[in-house]
């Protein structure tokens, strides 16, 4: 059932073709056998009136035939019996009809026997029901019965029957019967007739059905081929758009949609350009004012002994303001190459345990200052692996400082892991962690969990943004794990050979 219901529940036209057959069968099987029945009925019937008004008459004329022979006296009754029975020589099975004569008695009075019967019709097939009915009722009586001959041969049929007095021999019951033979042959090629319209009929619907689904889901699947396209990017893609029925309507209103979308993603892609454009512009149009500012800061910082404390403060405060805007800037400025699509690599063989141990080495002094210890598990033997030294030694940094900056006073663990196509760096901290939620945003620009507590100590929220597109220009992946209290673990997994795929990330981030 199951393997029926599967390609059914996946076809439009299996289910609609499977439908309409079967209630096509339905139907003109159902209308087949109602004529049928009420055709094959009435010609019974119709068989059935004209044999008792013929079979009647037959009787009325035996009676007369006894009556007029007992008057003449010329023939003997048997003889009349004989011709009586015999009148017809024309068989039932031949659409002529039988006679059959019993004596009510049941003795052979005059040399006739007992039972007469015409065309070697065994008397006995008069149903038995009938004869009562006779030998009780006065008139003609009517029953169906079986004609059956003395060599075997059966036939539907209609017995018809009364009792009569033959003259000074006694009482007896005649019966005149006809078989159905003609109606049964009529009624078979009915029969016959119906089948073979009521196949052609559902053969022709089938065709139909077959013609016009065959049509409409061509169509269907078209739009839903061009749909997929649409889907992957292919904005130009449009449907068919023949003819003026509702197929036409959804080509028209579907080219419509995808016009319409096009259109809005052009022009907001134009928009981001001209968004990207800006950033990239102002970015540049500082650097110049801010070399400037950085030049006199420096005089009035390296001047700041003469100067009254306040002032000195001050100048110690623009010095550190500025160096945050320039690391701004150059974040900006890094954000805005990626964006246009201009930020290059320059691979080189480097040694993975050396980057991490050099990074890690410059913020120990930082780390010790807050009082996270970092502690590192690298491989005895140098990973070697294409990477650009310099964004590589930039992603470390930003995910070691974030990690000094949420350890709490715990330690930090740094691992590295490689095998023969790929290499994981990962970065630990036990401090106040992540949610779900959070870890579905770190990499997001200018996010930061906690704004204010950042400002004071500088992130821009810019620093993971970063580091994920310089992973991206590696061919890698940074992943991330956290829970709240128990802290962070930030894996990056870079291929070992530039231009290959990650295939496998031998460090997880969840940690064990
Ligand atoms: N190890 C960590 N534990 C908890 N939160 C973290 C961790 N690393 C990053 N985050 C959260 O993710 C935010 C974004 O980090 P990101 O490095 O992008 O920016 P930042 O460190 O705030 O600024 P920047 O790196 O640009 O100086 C952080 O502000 C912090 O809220
Ligand atoms: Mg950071």
């Amino acid at each position: 059932m199951r393997l029926l219901l599967g390609p059914l529940r996946r076809s439009l036209f299996l289910r609609v073709f499977v439908i309409s057959s079967i209630t096509a069968i339905a139907v003109i099987s159902s209308i087949g056998s109602n004529l049928y029945s009420r055709l094959s009925d009435g010609i019974i019937e119709e068989k059935i009136n004209s044999s008792i008004a013929e079979g009647s008459a037959a009787i009325q004329y035996a009676n007369y035939r006894f009556i007029i022979g007992s008057v003449t006296n010329s023939t003997s009754p048997l003889k009349l019996a004989e011709e009586v029975v015999q009148s017809t020589n024309i068989t039932a099975q031949e659409s002529g009809r039988e006679t059959i004569l019993f004596s009510v008695n049941g003795k052979v009075e005059q040399g006739i026997p007992a039972e007469m019967s015409s065309n070697d019709l065994e008397p006995l097939s008069v149903p038995n029901s009938l004869r009562n009915d006779v030998r009780t009722h006065d008139g003609i009586k009517w029953s169906r019965g079986t004609l059956t001959y003395l060599n075997g041969e059966q036939i539907e049929g209609i017995f018809i029957g009364q009792t009569i007095d033959i003259p000074r021999v006694g009482q007896y019951e005649i019966y005149v019967a006809y078989g159905f033979q003609a109606q049964s042959k009529t009624i078979d090629l009915i029969r016959n007739a119906m089948w073979g319209a009521g196949l052609l009929l559902i053969i022709i619907l089938m065709m139909m059905a077959t013609f016009v689904l065959r049509s409409i889901i061509r169509r269907v699947r078209a739009a839903a081929e061009i749909a997929e396209k649409l889907t992957s990017g292919e904005l130009q893609q449009r449907m068919e758009e023949k003819g003026e029925d509702e197929l036409a309507r959804l080509g028209t209103a579907f080219n419509e949609m995808a016009s319409t979308l096009a259109s809005q993603i052009t022009r907001l892609e134009n928009l981001s350009k001209v968004q990207q454009r800006f950033v990239s512009d102002v970015s540049h149009e500082l650097r110049t004012p801010l070399t400037t500012i950085r030049m006199a800061a420096d005089v009035i910082h390296n001047a700041r002994a003469e100067f009254d404390p306040n002032v000195a403060r001050s100048a110690e405060l623009l010095l550190s303001q500025i160096d945050r805007f320039e690391a701004l800037l150059a974040d900006l400025l890094e954000v805005s190459r990626f964006d246009a699509n201009v930020a290059s690599v320059t691979m080189k063989e480097v040694d993975v345990s050396e980057i991490v141990r050099k990074v890690s080495d410059e913020l120990a002094n930082l780390a010790a200052e807050k009082g996270s210890p970092i502690r590192l598990q690298l491989p005895t033997e140098a990973i070697t692996i294409d990477g650009d030294q310099p964004r590589l030694e930039r992603i470390l940094r930003n995910l070691i400082t974030n990690a000094i900056d949420h350890a709490e006073q715990l330690p930090i663990d740094i691992s590295v892991a490689s095998n023969e196509s790929d290499v994981s760096v990962s970065v630990r901290d036990y401090g106040v962690g992540l949610t779900e939620q959070q870890m579905s945003q770190v990499f997001d620009r200018f996010w930061r969990a906690d704004p204010s507590r950042s400002r004071l100590r500088g992130g821009t929220g810019l620093g993971l943004a970063i580091a994920k597109d310089d992973a991206a220009l590696h061919g890698g992946i940074i992943k991330v794990w956290g829970e709240i209290g128990k802290g962070s673990n930030f894996v990056l997994s870079i291929p070992r050979v530039h231009g290959a795929q990650l295939s496998s990330t031998p460090l997880s981030e969840i940690p064990n």
